[in-house]
């Protein structure tokens, strides 16, 4: 079976702490490259968060340093959703693993341009490393299959009523990408809220395996929704939607990104009914099957040792 070769683009954060341990484990992707960029938390931190989580699974993927703060706008994080770490809850320890040389854009380039085949981008944090990459190395462009992020909302926002952190973060960047002419396929927060574990499901991963006992000290810390209400798995959806793609529904559309400086700043409007486009940008995610969604989860962390 051809494996799809990947780039993740993180912010880890402990919902990237499952997308990137699954995407490793996973029989369809050939993981390439993770690079990491400033967001949940500093970049100096979630970049040793990737290093302890290469190191905890002993894979050899190579991690690239990116970007230490949005293209415009100030960083904002959000360590009150994943403590102060970004990766709190578990003693991972100081990885001894390091870093490449190459700046996390620079190593975008040399993987795109070296990979026989496109290469789909998996971003699940801020964009401004993919933003950069195009603006410096626009040729690189054509070496991307897709990209297939985790941001955004067809409703409310999570950082502010109209937006959502990834976007909210960067939405210089957004508006870049979504105005590059690259397929794109956006996983909003509309949808990511609604892909959630419950108690029980937390419950069966802690005794699963040592990534489930891993996840489960994380989730202890994870603040991205509650045991109540269920815990937002945002990140892992935008890699669902690439090896799993039945378990969303779809529509082509057109998405605009707000960077205006007021109170929508960050929103991602999607022209849901084409009343003002006349071509499409993009490909959003409407709905989640969260019965099969949760099956799906649990599969995966079985083949996460
Ligand atoms: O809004 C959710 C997104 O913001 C997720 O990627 C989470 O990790 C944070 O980066
Ligand atoms: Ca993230």
């Amino acid at each position: 079976m051809r494996k799809i070769p990947l780039i993740i683009d993180t912010d880890p954060g402990i919902d990237d702490a499952v997308a990137i341990s699954f995407a490793m484990f996973h029989p369809k992707v050939d993981l390439k490259l993770i690079t990491t960029v400033a967001g949940n938390v500093s970049v100096d931190k979630t970049t040793e968060n990737a290093l302890k989580l290469v190191e905890f699974f002993g894979s050899d993927v190579p991690v690239a340093r990116g970007c230490q703060e949005p293209l415009l706008k100030p960083l904002e994080d959000s360590s009150e959703i994943h403590g102060e770490s970004g990766m709190d809850g578990f003693d991972f320890g100081t990885p001894t693993r390091k870093v490449i040389p190459e700046h996390a854009v620079e190593a975008l380039r040399k993987t795109l341009l070296e990979s026989k085949e496109p290469v789909t981008l998996m971003p699940i944090a801020a964009l401004t490393n993919i933003a950069l990459l195009f603006k410096l190395y626009p040729e690189t462009k054509s070496k991307v299959k897709e990209i297939v992020l985790m941001g955004g909302s067809l409703s409310r926002g999570n950082t502010t009523t109209a937006a959502e952190f990834n976007i909210f973060t960067d939405p210089e960047a957004a508006a870049i990408l979504f105005e590059s002419g690259v397929k794109i396929t956006m996983i909003g927060l509309d949808v990511t809220s609604r892909a959630v574990l419950m108690q029980k499901e937390v419950e069966q991963i802690k005794t699963m395996n040592r990534a489930g006992e891993m996840f489960a000290a994380l989730f202890s810390h994870y603040r991205g929704g509650s045991m109540k209400t269920g815990l937002k798995m945002h990140d892992v959806c935008a890699l669902a939607a690439i090896v799993e793609p039945e378990l969303f529904d779809f529509a082509d559309t057109f998405v605009e990104i707000e960077t205006g400086k007021g109170p929508a700043n960050g929103a991602t409007v999607a022209d849901l009914k084409m009343k003002y486009h006349r071509e499409t940008n993009s490909t959003v995610a409407l709905d989640v099957h969260v019965e099969k969604f949760r099956e799906w989860f649990l599969e995966m962390l079985e083949q996460t040792k």
